[in-house]
């Protein structure tokens, strides 16, 4: 499965709705306010940020979360890379990441300056040094050398795309997770929890954005 793209449709509102897994990328509210609810504040970010900060994410899409993070990093100041590691199985194709994007003017100028880099696998700019790890998480994970100190776990809905919520994988998000260090998603699956807390998370369940009741947040003993 490793390697092939990602098979979209999209909405009338510019939405991109992913083939294999019958799912939209975000939030059809408000994908960018989703972003900052579920992942920014759900690690205390910006607040945590600190030169280093090491951020990892299950399911890259459209890279909104990686600009929503930078441009946030950049906007606290912060004048060194952060580094942010997403593991990918089906990558989008570079026109679809900026056609989807396009819906979010506030963040053009990180996209625009991400986008002009971006090659496909690393990339290396001033205030962002990027990785995208490509396969099935289940299996590249368990291979990854880094560590983060927050997590944006963002695979579509648990129900439609169980293979990347599950105990394993979870466990290897806490085992590539520094103590302290952290996890968020905008699903409360009952599950997804679960693997979380064997894994070693304390694990909470807070307001989550828009019609959904509960979101998710761990922190690593
Ligand atoms: C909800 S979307 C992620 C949205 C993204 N964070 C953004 O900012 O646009 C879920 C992503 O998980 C990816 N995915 C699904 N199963 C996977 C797997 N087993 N390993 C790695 N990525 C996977 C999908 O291809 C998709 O890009």
């Amino acid at each position: 499965m490793a390697n092939q793209r990602a098979k979209l449709t999209w909405t009338e509102d510019q939405i991109p709705v992913s083939g294999q897994f019958d799912d939209p990328y975000y939030s059809l509210q408000n994908g960018l306010e989703e972003t900052r609810h579920v992942f920014l504040a759900g690690n205390d970010l910006p607040a945590r940020f600190v030169p280093g900060f090491r951020i990892a994410e299950l399911g890259f899409g459209t890279g909104l979360n990686l600009l929503t993070a930078w441009s946030a990093w950049e906007a606290s100041g912060q004048t060194t890379p952060l580094h942010f590691t997403s593991f990918e199985a089906y990558p989008m194709a570079p026109d679809d990441m900026a056609r989807a994007l396009a819906c979010f003017p506030e963040l053009a100028p990180w996209a625009d300056r991400f986008l002009a880099h971006w090659t496909g696998a690393a990339c290396t700019l001033e205030t962002l040094q990027f990785e995208m790890v490509q396969g099935d998480a289940r299996q590249t994970l368990p291979r990854w050398n880094g560590v983060a100190d927050g997590w944006f776990l963002d695979g579509f809905s648990p129900a439609k795309n169980p293979e990347l919520w599950g105990a394993e994988l979870m466990q290897q998000v806490a085992d590539h997770t520094v103590s302290g260090g952290t996890a968020a998603t905008y699903t409360a699956a009952g599950f997804v929890r679960r693997g979380l807390a064997e894994a070693g998370f304390t694990v909470t369940r807070s307001p989550g954005f828009g019609r959904k009741r509960h979101m998710t947040r761990a922190v690593r003993a």
